[in-house]
Parts: C-alpha cells; sequence; structure tokens
C-alpha cells in the first residue's frame, strides 16, 4: 500500500455517467490484485480531506484505471479533471477476489452497475475463462461488455427496463445457468460485486446451490485503511460473529461469511 500523487493520462466519458480514468501511477500499478480498491483525493474539492474509494478497473505497465459513476460533488469534480493534473491516491487496499486456477471451477461473474469496475481485472487474470453476468437499470448502466467479449468471455445481460439483453435482474440468467449446469455436471464458482440487495441474492444463491461465492461489499468508507472502523459489518467467525473492516479484511469476503441484516 503506497501513497502516492499521481498524474492523469486521461479521462473519457464511457456512457451517460460513466467515465474511464487512467492514472500513471509507476509504483502502485504493478502491486494490484483483482478486486483491490483505491482510495482516491480529489485535490480540487473544496473540501478535499475526504477520499473517495474505487474499485481498480484495469492495470498495465505504469498505469492503473478507474471506472466510475458520477454521483455526488466528489465524482462531479472529479468528471471534469483533465490530463496533466493530479491526485492524492492511497493504492492498492483492501482484500480482492481470489484468482480462479487453471482446470478449477468455472467462474461465474455477477455485477450490478459500477460493480463491474471491480470484475475485469479478475477476468483478465483468470487463467480460467467463465461466463460474466451484468445488470443494470437500463441500458446505460451495461458497462464493459465489448472489453469482455474481446478477451474472450461470454457475457449475459439483464436491464430492468429490458431495453438491453433480457428484461429482469441479473440474478435471473444466473439461476437459469446454474440449473442448466446441473445438467451438464459442471462446477462453478461465484463472484460479484455491486449493490446489496444484488450482492444477497447472488449469497442465497450460491448457498442453495452449495457453490463457493466470493463477494465485494460496498459500504461507506471514510479512512480506507482499517482507523475509523466506519465500515464494518458482521461477519460470522466458526459458531459466533464479530465486526470486520470491508476496507482491510474484506471489500471480497466469502458469502458464506456474511451476516445479512434483516430488510
Ligand atoms: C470498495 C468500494 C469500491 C467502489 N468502487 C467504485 C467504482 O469502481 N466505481 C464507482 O463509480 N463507485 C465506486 N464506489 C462508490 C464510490 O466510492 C462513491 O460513489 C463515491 O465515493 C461518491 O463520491 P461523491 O463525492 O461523488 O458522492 P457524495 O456526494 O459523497 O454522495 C453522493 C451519493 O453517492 C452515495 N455514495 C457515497 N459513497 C457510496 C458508496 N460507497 N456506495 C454507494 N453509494 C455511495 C451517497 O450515499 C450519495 O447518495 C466504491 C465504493 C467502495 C466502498
Ligand atoms: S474505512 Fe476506516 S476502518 Fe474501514
Amino acid at each position: 500500500m503506497l501513497e502516492q500523487t499521481v498524474t492523469i493520462i486521461s479521462q473519457a466519458r464511457d456512457a451517460d455517467a460513466y467515465f474511464r480514468l487512467v492514472l500513471r501511477a509507476p509504483q502502485i500499478a504493478p502491486l494490484i490484485q483483482p478486486g483491490q480498491f483505491a482510495h482516491v483525493r480529489i485535490l480540487p474539492l473544496k473540501d478535499a480531506l475526504l477520499r473517495r474509494p474505487f474499485s481498480i478497473f484495469q492495470a498495465a505497465g505504469d498505469t492503473f484505471s478507474i471506472l466510475y459513476k458520477n454521483v455526488g460533488k466528489g465524482t462531479d469534480v472529479l468528471s471534469r479533471m483533465r490530463p496533466g493534473e493530479e491526485l492524492s491516491v492511497i493504492a492498492p487496499l483492501g482484500h480482492g477476489f481470489t484468482v480462479p486456477p487453471a482446470g478449477g471451477d468455472t467462474p461465474l461473474l455477477v455485477a450490478g452497475g459500477y460493480g463491474m469496475a471491480a470484475m475485469f481485472l479478475l477476468a483478465q487474470r483468470s487463467p480460467q475463462k467463465g461466463i460474466v453476468f451484468v445488470g443494470g437499470r437500463r441500458r446505460v448502466d451495461i458497462l464493459c461488455e465489448a472489453d469482455f467479449a474481446a478477451i474472450g468471455w461470454e457475457v449475459r445481460v439483464a436491464t430492468e427496463d429490458g431495453s438491453h439483453g433480457e428484461k429482469g435482474l441479473v440474478t435471473q440468467p444466473l439461476l437459469a445457468e446454474i440449473r442448466n449446469s446441473k445438467l451438464k455436471k459442471r462446477n462453478y464458482k461465484l463472484f460479484a460485486c455491486g449493490p446489496t440487495p444484488m450482492l444477497k441474492a447472488v449469497g442465497q444463491i450460491a448457498e442453495a446451490h452449495q457453490l463457493p461465492c466470493e463477494l465485494s461489499m460496498d459500504e461507506h468508507m471514510c479512512c480506507g485503511v482499517g482507523t475509523c472502523l466506519t465500515c464494518v459489518i458482521p461477519v460470522k467467525t466458526g459458531d459466533s460473529w464479530e465486526y470486520q473492516r470491508t476496507c482491510t479484511e474484506g471489500p471480497v469476503f466469502d458469502s458464506r461469511q456474511i451476516v445479512w441484516k434483516t430488510a
């Protein structure tokens, strides 16, 4: 984990409110593992003290990138920054995904909205190709379809308004694939990142079908490095449970460990 001032190489609008930002960070980029995140201080922001966490989308050579949605004051200022401008970054942070080994279970990746950003590096580094299930409200929320197809992954899309792919929730095509897989006797491992209700549904599907599953939890964070305890969630430990920090013990947890809050 390093704290560095890094330079923006490029910034491009992906679709609607989504942006891809590439940063030059020669010391950080080689350390990055799939599912880890960067804690970013947006220097031109008036109240720049509070950092914002973003999954690391891609990492290659001396650069890494993030894929983010403009949702508020920090991301709005970030979206107007230009190549040559600087950000302060602490990265790579957190405990990421287990890269599926060659010849192991077939990975099924499930992503909702910007959760897709945490998935691409995992797919890219996985010697075992699989299927990625992408969900969102509308067509514009379906990110990276072409990126996954370009590295040989099958992509299945679901939108809530039916404007792209299957109409409904992303868990529908996932469930259909798992049910069919019994016929084909394939072994799957699930990996998911997205809104908490989606993560809970994927965890329940994994449990019902006795499949291993890793979930990247989306909790609000302040320090990002384990000291403030803003990001704790209840996690099972043996017959008991304890609070663990999403920023250090997570953001990726084994789905069987998560104690879900009742609605
Ligand atoms: C581990 C982790 C990885 C993340 N990766 C990405 C990513 O790859 N791409 C991306 O676009 N976003 C990602 N996020 C969410 C991102 O951090 C927030 O969207 C961002 O901090 C909002 O900053 P803001 O100043 O623009 O919004 P604010 O003005 O602070 O808030 C605007 C709105 O965003 C909501 N918001 C703030 N933080 C979060 C959060 N953690 N989760 C959900 N909603 C939030 C607020 O509740 C509010 O409704 C990630 C969050 C975590 C914890
Ligand atoms: S964000 Fe401070 S302990 Fe996790």
